[in-house]
């Protein structure tokens, strides 16, 4: 008999094809919406295997739910969405899909980075509301990119994909990381600095460190006192690293310049969030991964960790 998986999102058909080949799959049918909770709680007590995305809360219910669950693979490189603790307190292994999404979320990252700095957004706006009046010198005028200290914090996959856009833009690349990377300094050009001189010195700061109770508000009111009035900070990792209440008062009291958000504390955001109607803020859907290939190659590798767990084989990516 094929195990019963819960897929909690409309995959594409070659995904649902190929695990209905070793599964009996049943999926949430939309794509435009996640799986209500009840309903996520009702499927999830049937099955061998849970396919779910960063949307889904796995949490200590859902799983004292299902008896039989043995691997929950998510969709995603940040796994903040799942109750690791309670997951290896049943023995289900949790399984993530890195690598495959580092060059495109670096890419979406530099491409923010741009953006926020060059005021794209705004620019865009500026000819759709006719404010195109004439040229004049100092009109939407941005920051330099070229020549600027970008500090990246957290120099990992995504870290040091990032680190080498940069050193193509020729900026000066310094960084922080839990432990220093004696190879990266090597290989990149990066330079390693303390927390507090990497705030001070940086023209932009991105944050990449993963989600967890120690990188919670990793950025908060002190931090953005310490640095530059015309600091521009970028995050695409995910919301709540960036303590939101700080950010705000740091955009609107000119403590720093501006600031690319694609991820926030409680997403979806829409139109009435605050930082919508900055001038100074570029906001972005949580796209860091989101090119056709990646989110193709995501749901395939999640699939296969999937698949290879029920198989009694190793997963490709084993978080706990
Ligand atoms: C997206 O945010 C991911 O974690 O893959
Ligand atoms: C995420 O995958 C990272 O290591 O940066």
């Amino acid at each position: 008999m094929k195990p019963k998986i819960y897929v909690t999102r409309k995959l594409e058909a070659c995904v649902k094809e190929k695990l209905e080949m070793y599964c009996e799959v049943s999926m949430w049918g939309r794509e435009d919406l996640p799986v209500p909770k009840e309903v996520l709680m009702k499927e999830v007590s049937q099955v061998e295997g849970l396919y779910c995305l960063l949307t889904e809360t796995i949490d200590k219910e859902i799983i004292s739910l299902a008896p039989n669950l043995k691997v929950i693979s998510n969709m995603a490189v940040g796994y903040n969405n799942i109750d690791l603790e309670e997951a290896k307190k049943h023995s289900i292994i949790v399984t993530n899909t890195p690598d495959i999404l580092t060059e495109t979320t670096a890419d979406l990252t530099f491409a923010l980075l741009m953006a926020t700095a060059r005021r794209i957004v705004e620019a865009v706006d500026y000819i759709k509301t006719n404010q195109w009046l004439t040229w004049s010198p100092m009109q939407l005028t941005g920051r330099d990119i070229y020549g600027a200290t970008l500090g990246i914090i957290g120099m990992g996959r995504i870290g040091s994909a990032l680190a080498r856009r940069a050193k193509g833009f020729k900026m000066n690349v310094v960084y922080h990381n839990r432990n220093r990377r004696p190879r990266h300094e090597k290989e990149l050009g990066v330079h390693y600095l303390e927390w507090e001189e990497l705030l001070k010195t940086s023209d932009y700061i991105c944050v990449l460190v993963p989600y967890s109770e120690e990188t919670k508000n990793l950025i908060a009111e002190k931090e953005f006192s310490l640095m530059k009035d015309t600091c521009i900070l970028i995050n695409t990792s995910r919301g709540g690293i960036v303590k939101e209440d700080a950010l705000y008062h740091a955009l609107t009291n000119q403590q720093i310049w501006a600031a690319g958000l694609d991820v926030f504390e409680q997403e979806p955001i829409d139109s009435t969030n605050r930082f919508v109607s900055l001038p100074n803020v570029v906001t972005l859907p949580h796209i860091g991964s989101a090119s056709v290939e990646t989110r193709l190659k995501m749901e395939e590798v999640a699939a296969k960790n999937l698949l290879r767990v029920l198989q009694d084989k190793p997963p490709l990516y084993r978080v706990v």
